[in-house]
């Protein structure tokens, strides 16, 4: 990407008020991007500029995804970093599944609406913050919002899943058009989605720091080396093999068309 003073390359980084968001908006910033930051509450955004995006109500999703066709002459980077990790079973505005329909869902159907505005950007990069938790996580087929019986980590690690299943599904669909799309485990970072866990399942003394986290992001999103590298997942700054389930080409392709169906 070419920096300039007239026309400086531009970045969305959803989830941008906090945690690992905020520092991959003021990293981005400081390599002279313009940066956008989607947040539930604009008011709220610290770095960059604010913009509403509530991913737990498409109707908003797709408000901020026109507010950028119509404003942003350019999107060079989008960084799909929100997430939320329910305790209790929560629907969204859409009826989703709380983790699924903000980690995924919602992410899902805002690179579909800004894809063509990255593609005549290009080179772009599409980046997804996923996690190493995708690993314990499936696809509940047959019971997506966890209708039955809801175990919060299941339906967080589902989501997680998802991301990766989707940041793959896109590179293989965006290959040869100048878009990328890769896909990180930013580390255990001391952020709100920790703090709010129960007790017991992180350990605060070895939680990198959210500026650490962000490296991940801020790699995938900057890193010259990276220029056309796509279909990539690290873990921090080094790059692994997702786990077998993400790799299951027919079953992102099956994701993808339930996800294009959900989100109408
Ligand atoms: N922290 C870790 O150890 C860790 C490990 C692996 C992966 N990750 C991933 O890192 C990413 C960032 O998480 P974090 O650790 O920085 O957590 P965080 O501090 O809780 O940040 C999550 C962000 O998501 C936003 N968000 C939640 N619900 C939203 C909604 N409905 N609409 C729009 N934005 C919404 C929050 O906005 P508000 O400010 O409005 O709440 C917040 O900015 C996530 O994808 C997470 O899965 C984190």
């Amino acid at each position: 990407m070419t920096v300039t003073a007239a026309a400086p390359p531009v970045a969305i980084v959803t989830g941008g008020a906090g945690g690992i968001g905020l520092e991959t908006v003021r990293g981005l910033a400081a390599a002279g991007m313009r940066v956008i930051a989607g947040c539930r509450d604009a008011r709220t955004a610290t770095a960059g500029e604010g913009w509403t995006l509530d991913l737990a109500r498409l109707s908003s999703v797709r408000a901020f995804a026109a507010r950028a066709l119509a404003e942003l002459p350019r999107l060079d980077v989008l960084v799909c970093n929100a997430a939320v990790w329910p305790h209790a079973r929560r629907r969204t505005g859409d009826g989703f599944e709380l983790a699924l329909g903000v980690n995924h869902l919602a992410h899902f159907l805002l690179v579909d609406l800004l894809r063509e505005r990255l593609r005549a950007s290009a080179p772009a990069r599409v980046v997804v913050v996923a996690s190493g938790l995708h690993a314990r996580g499936q696809i509940h087929w047959d019971d997506l919002h966890f209708e039955r019986r809801f175990d919060g980590t299941a339906a967080y690690a589902q989501s997680k899943l998802a991301n990766v299943m989707f940041a793959l599904a896109l590179a293989r669909r965006t290959d040869g058009t100048g878009v990328t799309s890769t896909v990180c485990h930013p580390g255990v970072v001391a952020t709100g989605l920790l703090r709010h866990q129960p007790a017991g399942r992180w350990d605060a003394g070895r939680a990198l720091t959210p500026a650490q986290g962000a490296r991940a992001p801020l790699h995938l999103a900057l890193s010259p080396a990276l220029a056309g590298v796509t279909g990539r997942y690290i873990d921090q700054l080094t790059s692994r093999q997702p786990a077998p389930a993400a790799l299951d080409r027919a079953a992102q392709d099956r994701l993808w068309s339930v996800s294009e169906r959900l989100v109408g």
